[in-house]
């Protein structure tokens, strides 16, 4: 399989004699262990898209029905939550829905909620579920009354089972600048056509603005809905989702995000719409949240440990998991951020063989060898990363664009675990083609929709466990 492999990889299957003196002569390159892209990002400020932009675009009409987005409605991806606002009333909560290939139209019935935030008061947010779709259909649905009626769809994925292609988009801290808009338009473009986004966390980065202003929740919601109204996006909670500001009256965390952004959460047997799983074809997506208690005896530490077990890998022979702040980040932001979390769930992750973890929340792009550090019991002193094939890949994912900014400084030298790092914006794409094998690839704004900056074979921890690390 080496020509399936990432360049970087050091096993050598040579046709010719000059290809091997190339890579003789390149060898130390290839084989320290990791790479640091020499991608110079050119640096300019990253500022948020005025509110004017047309990608911020108010539907026309009355109480027209804006910011829809859809993301799955129950554990294995029959159901579909459609949420959209209203801005004058509450209007209807219903959804008209049909498939593609069916003249009976049917009618579900949401509900309306609103929120307050300091001084602002959110439209009506409107959530409706569909429920018992059939797998692998395109269904056309409608929201609005009137004249402001508006068509969108969606496909839903393949019945659950092991063999079952599906590819995700994976996009991170996006934010709504110049350069989160890049993100997205790449995202769309790339030929290899994500089917659903794993979104890592941190959506809209609303509470950078005077008293959280949650405007810029709205407008987040208008400029990604050309996206998640047509495909669903896997909710993550980051940092940006807290929106905890005592200093402003506002105690309850995340208060907008789960006012405006449903999960399935129930459906897992969650108690809090943080953590929770879905099956989708032949994945099973665990989301944790980093920003709520995960210590012993907490309700997410608790449900982890029943969840992990619960994993079929006969049926769903990946098992990818989501959170926002990475636990292997050789960058120097957000400085052991991940760490507590890391002590407390790794173990289980090389136990229960993990596929590959997605993060976010450092603002570049990171992908680790697959490794462990979960030998160390306070006396033995092994407390370093190893190698260790049962484990991981860690991704951080990060890089959407936000008007924060790259995360451009480096721990030196980059450690052995980290793969590649780069500091640019961007998204990856993680193709599943069937229960061995996926296809990896991530693309940089900077380049043409097709190009991949950096890319990786995924062999299935379980179903072929065999050596896919691309660095010696
Ligand atoms: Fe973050």
């Amino acid at each position: 399989m080496a020509v399936l492999r990432s360049s970087s990889r050091c096993s050598v299957s040579v046709i010719g004699a000059v290809l091997l003196v190339v890579l003789v002569l390149n060898g130390a390159n290839l084989c320290n262990g990791g790479k640091t892209s020499t991608f110079v990002r050119k640096v300019e400020k990253t500022v948020d898209m005025p509110l004017n932009s047309d990608v911020f675009r108010v539907p026309p009409g009355y109480n027209a029905p804006q910011q829809v987005h859809i993301t799955q409605g129950d554990h294995v991806g029959k159901g579909v939550i459609v949420s959209w606002v209203t801005q004058d009333e509450p209007g209807s909560s219903e959804v008209l829905y049909w498939s593609e290939n069916s003249e009976h139209k049917k009618t579900a019935k949401g509900k309306v909620y609103r929120y307050e935030f300091y001084n602002y008061t959110s439209g009506y947010i409107h959530h409706c579920t569909l429920k018992k779709l059939t797998y692998n259909t395109k269904y056309y649905y409608e929201v609005g009354i009137g004249h402001t009626v508006q068509q969108f769809w969606f496909i839903t994925p393949p019945e659950v089972g092991p063999d079952v292609p599906y590819t995700f988009g994976l996009i991170g801290d996006l934010g709504q600048s110049f350069d989160s808009n890049l993100t997205l338009t790449h995202y769309e473009h790339n030929p290899l056509k994500g089917q659903t986004v794993l979104f890592v966390g941190d959506l809209s980065y609303a509470d950078q603005y005077p008293n959280h202003d949650n405007a810029r929740w709205d407008s987040w919601g208008r400029f990604v809905e050309r996206s998640v109204a047509y495909q669903p996006w896997i909710w993550t909670a980051g940092n940006h989702e807290i929106d905890f500001a005592p200093e402003l009256g506002e105690n309850e965390p995340f208060k907008p995000f789960t006012h405006r952004y449903l999960v399935p959460y129930r459906a897992s047997n969650s108690t809090a719409p943080f953590w929770y799983s879905i099956k989708r074809a032949s994945v099973y997506i665990i989301v944790l949240s980093s920003y709520s208690a995960y210590g012993k005896y907490t309700p997410q530490y608790k449900w982890l440990e029943q969840e992990l077990p619960k994993v079929n890998r006969t049926e769903t022979p990946w098992l990818i998991v989501m959170m926002h702040s990475p636990w292997y980040n050789s960058y120097n932001y957000h400085y052991m951020e991940g760490e507590t979390m890391r002590v407390m769930f790794e173990p289980w992750f090389v136990k229960y063989k993990v596929d590959v973890v997605f993060s976010g929340h450092v603002h570049a792009y990171e992908r680790s060898e697959r490794v462990s550090n979960v030998a160390y019991n306070i006396i033995n002193g092994l407390c370093a990363p190893i190698q260790d094939q049962s484990a991981p890949v860690y991704i951080t994912i990060g890089d959407g664009g936000n008007l924060e900014g790259l995360a451009t400084n480096m721990t030196e030298p980059q450690p052995k675990y980290s793969a590649y790092r780069e500091a640019s914006f961007g998204h990856a794409v993680f193709d599943i083609k069937n229960r061995t094998h996926a296809y990896y690839s991530w693309h940089r704004n900077q380049d043409g929709y097709a190009v991949e900056a950096d890319s990786m074979w995924f062999f299935n921890r379980i179903w072929h466990p065999v050596d896919d690390s691309t660095s010696a």
